[in-house]
């Protein structure tokens, strides 16, 4: 074998286990496997994960924050202006710069495949070119795969449509769009009709900003259930954001639920954006505003969290930290059962890996040999410690090493201290039911 991991703990709660790596696939998975590695590693007991994924993000606007000026309100509306500003002034060369930039903290923190949305309603498709070179560049350590965008509404603006068109053509992947964006409720629903229409026809995946307001009368998740459902395009449409559903009657909610899961629609929140964004018209009580997650799982729904943003018009914080993310979804979704912290990580993995086709992803014998070892024992401990990823695999060449972070405490009458990860009781080693492995 090529690589061999030894003695790991998997995200499903098995233990002891050793990862046996050869030709860039896995080989076995299995305890105490007898075959040797050219290379070994000693998990020493720590977690081994396929990697991060993050199914929703806007790499054309990644590091812009400050450019030409920061959003004084924090609100999405002055976010939505100011890329409109910032819009004319971007150039190809340092949009590329930018996005390479982050593609490396991405993989320094184990996150190896990613979608981002791309702005296609600027006529010159600079952001696209760039994205497309992006993709091409990081192509050998990172899976990118682009959703063309119609950041100022599909019919709100006169040429997005045919850019749209002229994005896919250029070898864009997935179908975007922003109904609530469009100028009535009608036009939103006329503009999911005439994209989920496009994607059947060239066999595409559809991923739309959706009913991302408060408004608790905003229907265009069921408008985009009803065309999936229509079209036969069942297990390849995400609903983006969602959190109109937050404010939703609970009566309806309680139709629109099991309307979303016979769709095959899956759903896409956003915590660390929700939670700033939403809820800004608001006095107190203040709305967390982030979908129904929880309710949407129950259903039988694909529900993953997205990073959105990282340091750009809309959010000045972000280090493309997936555990982050999912910290941050776990605590405004208030899933703390112990089942319910294990799915927060796999709507980090798992989940976005299916919702974006990842061919390859897992953890089971003739998978990619794609793995992160955490510095934590459980994934509920490495959301909770937002672990170091000491070492990350992709086609089982190691891509990133980091020694895991440790203060030393010289405490008077105490004798020298340097590991504080573990509680006392452990007593997150395995989730409730057994998990998706990956
Ligand atoms: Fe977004």
């Amino acid at each position: 074998m090529d690589l061999v991991i030894r003695n790991a703990t998997l995200p499903d709660g098995r233990r002891g286990i050793d990862i046996g790596i050869d030709g860039g696939r896995i080989a076995a998975v299995e305890t105490r496997l007898a075959a040797r590695g050219a290379r070994e590693i000693d998990a020493g007991g720590d977690l081994v994960t396929p990697p991060f994924v993050d199914a929703h993000f806007h790499m054309d606007s990644v590091l812009s924050h400050g450019l030409p000026r920061v959003n004084r309100s924090g609100t999405l509306l002055e976010g939505i202006r100011l890329w409109g500003e910032l819009k004319p002034l971007l150039a190809q060369e340092a949009l590329i710069e930018r996005a390479m930039h982050y593609c490396d903290w991405a993989v320094a923190r184990g996150l190896l495949a990613i979608r981002s949305h791309v702005d296609i309603c600027d006529d010159r498709l600079l952001a696209v070119e760039a994205l497309l070179e992006v993709k091409r560049l990081v192509a050998p350590y990172l899976d990118l795969q682009l959703v063309a965008f119609p950041q100022d509404g599909l019919l709100r603006s006169a040429s997005a449509f045919a850019n749209l068109r002229r994005a896919i053509a250029m070898g864009v992947d997935v179908v975007g769009g922003i109904p609530h964006f469009e100028r009535t409720m009608a036009q939103g629903a006329e503009s999911i009709r005439l994209l989920c229409e496009f994607a059947a026809e060239q066999g595409l995946r559809v991923d739309m900003h959706c009913d991302e307001t408060d408004d608790p009368l905003s229907r265009h998740i069921e408008t985009l259930a009803y065309e999936t459902h229509r079209l036969g395009l069942q297990g390849r449409v995400a609903g983006s954001h969602l959190t109109s559903m937050h404010s939703m009657d609970n009566y309806y909610v309680s139709k629109l639920l099991p309307l979303i899961a016979e769709s095959g629609v899956a759903a896409i929140a956003n915590p660390l954006i929700n939670i700033t964004l939403q809820g800004r018209h608001d006095t107190y009580p203040k709305r967390r505003g982030m979908t129904r997650v929880p309710e949407l799982l129950a259903a039988g729904v694909d529900v993953a969290f997205g990073h959105d943003c990282v340091l750009d018009p809309w959010y000045g914080m972000g280090s493309g930290d997936m555990l982050e993310v999912a910290h941050m979804g776990l605590h405004v979704a208030q899933m703390t059962g112990s089942a319910a912290m294990h799915e927060c990580f796999l709507a980090v993995s798992a989940t976005p890996a299916r919702i974006l086709g990842l061919e390859g992803y897992g953890l089971a014998p003739g998978c990619h040999a794609d793995l992160v070892l955490l510095d934590a024992g459980s994934t509920v401990e490495a959301i909770r410690l937002r672990a170091a990823r000491k070492i990350v695999i992709r086609r089982g060449q190691v891509l990133a090493e980091a020694p895991p972070a440790r203060a030393s405490l010289y405490l008077p009458g105490r004798p020298c201290a340097t590991d504080f990860r573990h509680a006392a009781h452990d007593t997150q080693a395995a989730p409730e039911k057994p998990g998706d492995p990956g």
